[in-house]
């Protein structure tokens, strides 16, 4: 392929892949599959690497990410983000009515939509590209997060079809839906992270992730509902939203207009029980006045606009009785209170437990036994309980304490300053830790050791055959065969009898032993140190290569990682300061498991940059420093921390110390951009 082919062919890959995008994540009607898109898009990834100069700055490869934001910067909204004032009640939108009525005196439409809710966005399109996406701040001004925005896939970074202004600004609501959002509590509940408690929060935490190409991963999506801008020549609210539709924007397919309040009360109705059926969070309706018009005759007070208003949907409620109180031991050794319910129906679903979240909560809510107590269904999957009648409080009801000691183990529960939940220490001896340390050890995304499951993993626990994962590799023929019992009660549906014959036995062992392959990355992940998931383990290995490097390093090298805070840096620290992990290290070595980056898999790409020195500083547009760091040592170079007359070239991002600047002229070390090193070591 010559360039011009080359062009050619990514101008049309960037058109077909802005087509599919639009089709499946717009208008949910894909018409290829995923793995004809993934091989598309892989292609133009792959040219756009070999031709950086031809690459479309919007490229659809924008959406998988890669960028770093350090710190967000800081914008001022050119039209401050207002809020909405809000209603709990049909009277109050009646009087709504009544006073838009007598300002406008003529009939007025309405358009009444969804209160998406997620975080409120501003998305600044010039000559038809995606240029800058603000979160709302303090209304006044918010944070510049426009290179995670472009991870989302419903968002155009280039319009479609025509008629839009040199300059506009949309405005929406970034929202998490619940697929995305069950998936990502789970990985981080593998991970030992706190899970998010609604899907807003979750959304909240993803734009603001400094590295982008995690953000990808999180599957968030965009309603937008607000266009603004000097050159709209729309008459209506409601056209300028199909305009926006036209445009590429995902605009919601409720949205109707009005022109009495009955049916503005059927909208209402509609969607109080409507809402459950929805796969994402709404909180309420918003109600509008579609003439814009009217609109600005209307106007703004300090806070919000007259022209419009929120009714908020009251959070489904029930009431039941509170049977018992058990407190459950997580992986990670959280312990967590849980309410055992007279069932009771629920937005659509029989509820028979309850969380209640912490010891503060309990204390605060001076919930007990055999109360009748109010459970809610919030943007949480799990219902909460929320308050207690006190009225229907038994006689004698004594107030519940939270335990001090781990109902598993025993030991002496502890908590940390800043956390709400308890824990239980004992993370070596306590069962329900033990099992899931190993349960994460052999799962997927770690050792993948698929022929063991849960079931089996309790098996050879409870007959003392593994107690730390280091003894699986312990394990022999002999000593598991005809092994059997079955686990939950015989009436129940998920009884399940775990036997090890032959073929289980062997298949075990193969699995176990085909761990043995597994790199230093995922191996990394499976020691379940906290905070340690599966990207931050990544970065890990391919900084310290080895094991070894890693329980050596000390703090100020550790944060010198990207992504890499003081939290995740003093968990590694105290994780490797145990004797009883080194050990466990040391066993797992003994047995063969990889703990440094194979050489073999990471040959030499070229030899380039043969006998030249680098020091790599600052933030870079489409590589994360390890990455380039990685490159230089793929291609023959060295790397190093600080600028000497030996350093053969400073590549510098942005945001690099003045220092390291002016250090490399007075030694007259050429300082290069990204771009310059992608031409030194492309391949001709
Ligand atoms: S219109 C000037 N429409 O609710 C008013 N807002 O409480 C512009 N929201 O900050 C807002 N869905 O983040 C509007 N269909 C919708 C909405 C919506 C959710 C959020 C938005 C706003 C907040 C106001």
């Amino acid at each position: 392929m010559d360039k011009l082919q080359a062009m050619q062919r990514m101008e049309r890959l960037s058109e077909e892949l802005r087509q599919h995008n639009y089709n499946y994540y717009v208008l949910s009607k894909p018409v290829i599959g995923d793995y004809e898109f993934d091989t598309l898009l892989a292609e133009l990834i792959s040219l756009e690497k070999k031709y950086p100069e031809f690459a479309d700055p919007c490229s659809p490869t924008q959406h998988v990410g890669g960028g770093i934001t350090k710190e967000f910067r800081q914008v001022v909204h050119r039209y401050p983000m207002l809020s909405l004032g809000n209603t709990y009640s049909e009277a109050e939108i009646r009087d709504f009515e009544e006073r838009i009525h007598k300002l406008i005196g003529d009939e007025v439409e309405y358009v009444c939509e969804l209160k998406f809710d997620g975080v409120a966005i501003g998305l600044t399109y010039r000559q038809g590209l995606l240029v800058q996406a603000v979160t709302r701040g303090d209304g006044i001004q918010g944070d510049d997060v426009t290179t995670n925005i472009k991870t989302i896939r419903s968002i155009p970074i280039k319009l479609r079809g025509e008629g839009y202004p040199e300059e506009f600004e949309i405005r929406g609501e970034i929202i998490l839906p619940h697929s995305s959002f069950a998936r990502m509590n789970e990985q981080r509940m593998e991970d030992g992270e706190e899970p998010f408690a609604n899907p807003r929060n979750a959304a909240s935490g993803s734009i603001k992730m400094q590295d982008s190409a995690e953000v990808a991963k999180r599957r968030l999506d965009g309603y937008f509902y607000h266009l603004l801008g000097n050159d709209l020549r729309f008459a209506t609210h409601y056209e300028s939203l199909v305009a926006a539709k036209s445009w590429g924007f995902k605009v919601s397919d409720f949205t109707v207009r009005c022109r009495s309040l009955d049916e503005i009360y059927d909208y209402l109705k509609t969607w109080d029980q409507g809402r459950y059926d929805l796969p994402f969070d709404i909180d309420g309706i918003v109600i509008k006045v579609n003439d814009l018009r009217q609109q600005e005759m209307l106007g703004f007070t300090a806070k919000s606009p007259r022209w419009a208003i929120s009714y908020k949907f009251k959070a489904e409620q029930a009431a039941t009785r509170l049977l018992s109180v058990v407190f459950q031991v997580g992986r990670t050794g959280a312990i967590t209170p849980v309410a055992n319910l007279q069932p009771v129906q629920l937005a659509g679903t029989v509820v028979k437990r309850a969380s209640l979240h912490n010891a503060d909560i309990i204390a605060l809510l001076d919930v007990r036994i055999g109360d009748m107590v109010f459970v809610e269904k919030g943007g949480e999957i799990i219902p909460k309980i929320t308050g207690v009648d006190l009225g229907q409080r038994p006689a004698g009801a004594k107030s519940l304490s939270f335990i001090s000691t781990c109902p598993e183990c025993g030991t002496a529960l502890v908590r940390a300053a800043g956390e709400a939940a308890w824990y239980c220490p004992n993370e070596t001896e306590c069962p329900p830790q033990i099992k899931g340390k190993l349960e994460h050890f052999i799962s997927r995304k770690a050792m993948n050791i698929d022929s063991l499951g849960e079931g089996k993993i309790e098996m050879l626990f409870d007959n003392g055959l593994v107690h730390h994962c280091a003894d699986l590799y312990d394990l022999t023929y002999e000593r598991m065969i005809g092994l059997e019992k079955s686990y939950g009660a015989a009436d129940d549906k998920r009884e399940k009898r775990v036997s090890f014959r032959e073929k289980t036995v062997t298949n075990i062992l193969n699995g176990i032993a085909e761990s043995k392959k597994i790199g230093f990355e995922r191996v990394l992940y499976a020691m379940g140190i906290r905070f340690v998931g599966e990207t931050v383990a990544k970065k890990l290995a391919a900084h310290f290569i080895s094991v070894d490097k890693l329980t050596a390093a000390r703090y100020d090298e550790l944060i010198e990682v990207e992504e890499i805070g003081e939290k995740i840096a003093q968990s590694i620290l105290r994780w490797f300061s145990e004797p009883k992990n080194i050990e466990l290290i040391n066993r797992l070595k003994i047995a063969g498991i990889r703990f440094e980056m194979a050489e073999s898999l990471v040959p030499l790409l070229g030899s380039q940059l043969n006998g030249m020195t680098f020091v790599v500083s600052g933030v870079f547009e489409n590589f994360s420093r390890d990455e380039l760091k990685k490159t230089i040592e793929l291609h023959g170079g060295k790397n190093t921390g600080s600028i000497s007359a030996k350093t053969s070239y400073l590549l510098a991002g942005t945001n690099m110390g003045p220092e390291k600047r002016k250090k490399a002229e007075k030694l007259g070390v050429p300082i290069i951009s990204e771009l310059d090193f992608v031409l030194m070591v492309r391949e001709e």
